[in-house]
């Protein structure tokens, strides 16, 4: 059983105890701390890509920002003894309100990647959001899971049978909900991935939902036939390229190597992954052909979420993609109590980005939000120690959510309510 399943008390007294034996948390607690301990063990590239932002990185610091703005007015003499953090989404009971967001790539951050996220998830029970840039097929993360919760999110490319695919196989592995992402219809302007001049998806990585779906299978099959190879000058960091996309690709690595498929796939992946001419049509023709549960990521205006209600999506994750996408924009959370305002009797509302500490979490609650989602913590704790890492940063944020509760007079989530925040 997970420390946080018996609760903070059962885990500060483990890390204590060890402390006595001499033992640190191997996975830094303080969140600061953890970032720093992940930037040490990843390269330039993979701490660029986890980290960085759009443009001057406003937005990141907006997202912070917007938590300061609230404080917590803690009540007293409330028996908080017995208390609960759980939560019912689309039917499913949850142990708290929180979710793995979908991050794209994780390869970077560690080898064992999705799998080990998707480990931890099921042995914490909070939901994993498979990513469609994952490392790892959806299959391999599902299988890895037993009955516990996962849901999927989708990047509509061009081709509308490979939208679907994906759709299709989430369900077909037992996903809870359909995360459609609305803000990433091109990549933000990252001036850290751009002066390293690195993009992961042209080195192979975060395809495998691509390169493991068939009907992507079978494009790149049909771009084989007409493909012709790259003429541009071959140095050595070319073949190094040439030989990462080899070992990128399923198959075996001698076979890959020598076969155009790993370059075509990419080529295909390029001009099929985004679509500028994403619209609320679309909205409507993915809500006729699933019957998920379907949210909408990436909703930061009232009108828009007003919108997603009238064509009868079940809820909205506000959400800023972290500061990813858009520079200069209004902090995450500060987007909340409005969408909420609107949509929040109608629609589930989730919220994330910027959540780094229980604090945080129960401010997202408070302003109206029926879960958050843990964005580059998780990804914090898998490069430090692989999917071991990815639990312990959980249930120190479950700790840290279920003391910040108690400590405030709250012995249940319903207890979290809009008056127990005051603005700074
Ligand atoms: C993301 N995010 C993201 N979102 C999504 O819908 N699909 C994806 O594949 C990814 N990939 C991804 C990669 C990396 C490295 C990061 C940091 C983020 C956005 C993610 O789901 C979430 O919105 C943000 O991570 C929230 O911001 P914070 O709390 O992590 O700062």
């Amino acid at each position: 059983m997970t420390d946080h399943v018996r609760g903070a008390r059962a885990r500060q007294e483990r890390i204590f105890l060890d402390g006595v034996r001499g033992t640190r948390p191997a996975v830094p607690v303080a969140p600061a701390a953890l970032a720093d301990a992940a930037r040490r063990t990843l390269s330039r590239a993979a701490w660029a890509y986890i980290e960085g932002g759009a443009g001057l990185e406003s937005t990141m610091a907006a997202n912070r920002v917007a938590f300061d703005r609230w404080r917590i007015v803690p009540r007293v003499l409330v028996d908080t003894s017995g208390r609960d953090l759980g939560v019912t989404l689309f039917g499913r009971r949850l142990p708290a309100p929180l979710l793995l967001a979908p991050i794209g790539v994780l390869e970077m951050a560690h080898a064992d990647a999705d799998v080990a996220v998707a480990e931890a998830a099921a042995a914490t029970g909070v939901p994993m959001v498979f990513s469609s840039q994952a490392s790892r097929p959806m299959e391999e993360c599902a299988a890895a899971m037993g009955d516990a919760p996962r849901w999927f999110q989708l990047y509509w490319s061009q081709s509308t049978d490979l939208a679907l695919s994906f759709v299709r196989r989430a369900e077909a592995i037992g996903c809870d909900a359909l995360v459609l992402t609305l803000d990433t219809t091109a990549l933000g302007w990252r001036p850290r991935d751009l002066d390293l001049a690195y993009l992961p998806f042209l080195r192979g990585k975060g395809l495998a939902q691509y390169t493991s779906d068939p009907v992507f299978q079978r494009q790149v099959a049909g771009d084989l036939e007409t493909f012709e190879r790259d003429s541009g000058r071959v140095t050595p960091a070319a073949i190094a390229t040439l030989v990462q996309l080899s070992r990128a690709h399923p198959g075996r690595f001698r076979d890959t190597l020598t076969s155009d498929a790993p370059v075509a796939a990419v080529r295909r992946f390029i001009r099929t992954f985004s679509k500028a001419s994403l619209n609320w049509d679309d909205v409507v023709f993915l809500r006729e052909h699933t019957d998920l549960p379907l949210l909408l990521k990436g909703v930061e205006h009232p009108d828009d979420a007003r919108r997603a209600r009238d064509v009868g999506v079940d809820g909205v994750i506000v959400s800023n993609h972290g500061g990813r996408q858009v520079d200069g924009a209004i902090g995450a959370l500060d987007a909340l109590p409005h969408v909420v305002a609107a949509v929040g009797d109608d629609l589930t509302v989730l919220f994330d980005s910027g959540i780094r500490c229980g604090a945080d979490a129960f401010k997202a609650l408070a302003l109206g939000a029926r879960a958050v989602c843990l964005g580059r913590p998780y990804v914090h704790g898998l490069a430090v120690a692989g999917g071991r890492g990815v639990a312990e940063v959980v249930a120190n944020l479950l700790s840290d959510l279920e003391l910040t509760m108690a400590l405030s007079g709250c012995r249940e989530i319903a207890d979290v309510t809009p008056d127990r925040l005051v603005r700074a």
